[in-house]
């Protein structure tokens, strides 16, 4: 039996459930007392194989059974593996790994102040991103975050400049001021699950090219095969300068990846940047692991259940009139219920299952990859339920 006495002294920084986690199985989370929730949100869009996975399980009990923690400062198979695979699937050319999404874009705001610093354009330091974007909560990932209550606790940050997403005209008069960097999502999570327009996403490459503003595409939430492409990016045809992966790339284990192309590939040399953990065997062999599952088959299963769960959520937006719409791409969805999705997403946790709210409004679903259909079936007539009894005026 496991010991559950509560002695917890972390920061309070999080507003956690109170229901104490020993176990899962799958898609299913199983608490102290006996309870069973079905996980939609995978540790928010991170544990893209569940929970208990066999494989998964196997590559980290064979890794840790033979090579440990080895630093940067040593070469290893699974890190290498890694970097040639990830490079191969974002026609990327070169890859630095870090701990988390927010250490991914640090990485990637620190190359693009470099790449000018060495091109002979110094000034470029100020960045330029979105309205509603979330990039982490660093120091710099932080900055260039749009929400101010995020920011101001912590004074001043790096210079940003926040537009309205889709607005090409705005995108254009923030590029002539010569920015080093414009980073965005294609699919905004945080934001509450807001795929970017296409003919927006195409301007962006195209402006971002005749002014030398490095594009950062921030697919932390968005890529790694959760919208059924590896990156979101591929549904609008974008080549960014730099892209940026973490959650669902390391099935929960720690990583981060910033990749880069052409000469922004070459921008870092040793002694620019650094981490003691990045690219470690266990987040490696983890990746590979996600990685082989996605070629196994689970990407496949990734855009077939996620075309199951879009249209079982138009389907609920059809018939409830709280819900106004749903958003999203594979298994990546949100459902937008105005003034409601907080006292959604808490009904949707009394009666087992796990979401969470993006923007205020959205109740949003980042299912791990290996959802059953049974699994799926059962969280939507769960999640019907939910709306069905859902008193007329807000609780
Ligand atoms: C798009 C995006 N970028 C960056 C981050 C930050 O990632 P992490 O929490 O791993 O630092 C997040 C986290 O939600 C995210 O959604």
């Amino acid at each position: 039996m496991p010991d559950v006495t509560i002695r917890d002294r972390t920061m309070g920084t999080y507003r956690r459930a109170a229901p104490l986690f020993v176990s899962g199985e799958g898609a299913w989370m199983h608490d102290a007392e006996g309870r069973r929730f079905l996980d939609l949100i995978s540790g928010i869009g991170a544990n893209s194989l569940g929970h208990g996975h066999p494989r998964l399980a196997a590559a980290l009990a064979d890794q840790a059974g033979t090579l440990g923690h080895i630093s940067n400062l040593y070469r290893h198979g699974a890190g290498e593996e890694l970097s040639e695979r990830l490079c191969e699937l974002t026609c990327m050319e070169a890859v630095f790994f870090s701990n988390s999404g927010s250490e991914a874009n640090e990485a990637a705001l620190k190359l693009a102040r470099k790449h000018h610093a060495t091109t002979g354009s110094p000034e470029r330091q100020h960045f330029v991103a979105l309205e509603r974007g979330f990039h982490g909560r660093t120091f710099g990932s932080l900055s260039v975050t749009a929400n101010a209550a995020y920011r101001t606790p912590f004074g001043e940050g790096l210079s940003a400049k926040f537009l309205e997403p889709d607005d090409i005209g705005a995108l254009e008069a923030a590029l002539a001021e010569g920015p080093a960097a414009f980073i965005m999502e294609p699919i905004q999570g945080e934001g509450g699950v807001q795929p970017l327009d296409a003919d927006y996403v195409a301007a962006a490459r195209e402006l971002c090219t005749q002014t030398g503003t490095v594009m950062i595409a921030d697919e932390v939430q968005c890529g790694g095969g959760r919208t059924g492409t590896f990156l979101a990016g591929a549904h609008y045809g974008l080549a960014p300068d730099v892209v940026t992966l973490a959650k669902p790339i390391g099935a929960g284990l720690p990583i981060g990846a910033t990749l880069a192309r052409g000469p922004y590939a070459r921008t870092l040399v040793p002694g620019d940047h650094g981490s003691t953990f990045g690219g470690g065997p266990f987040a490696c062999r983890a990746a590979l692991c996600v990685l082989d599952e996605l070629d196994g088959g689970l990407q496949q299963q990734v855009i077939d259940r996620g075309a199951a769960l879009a249209a079982a959520l138009d389907g609920l937006v059809a018939r409830f009139d709280v819900l106004t719409e749903r958003r999203g791409l594979g298994l990546m969805q949100g459902v937008v219920a105005p003034g409601r999705a907080a006292e959604i997403t808490g009904r949707l946790f009394d009666a087992g299952v796990l979401t969470c709210t993006a923007q205020g409004d959205v109740v949003r679903f980042l299912p791990p990859y290996i959802l059953t259909p049974e699994d799926l079936a059962e969280g939507l007539s769960r999640f019907e339920r939910v709306l069905t009894d859902l008193p007329t005026d807000p609780s």
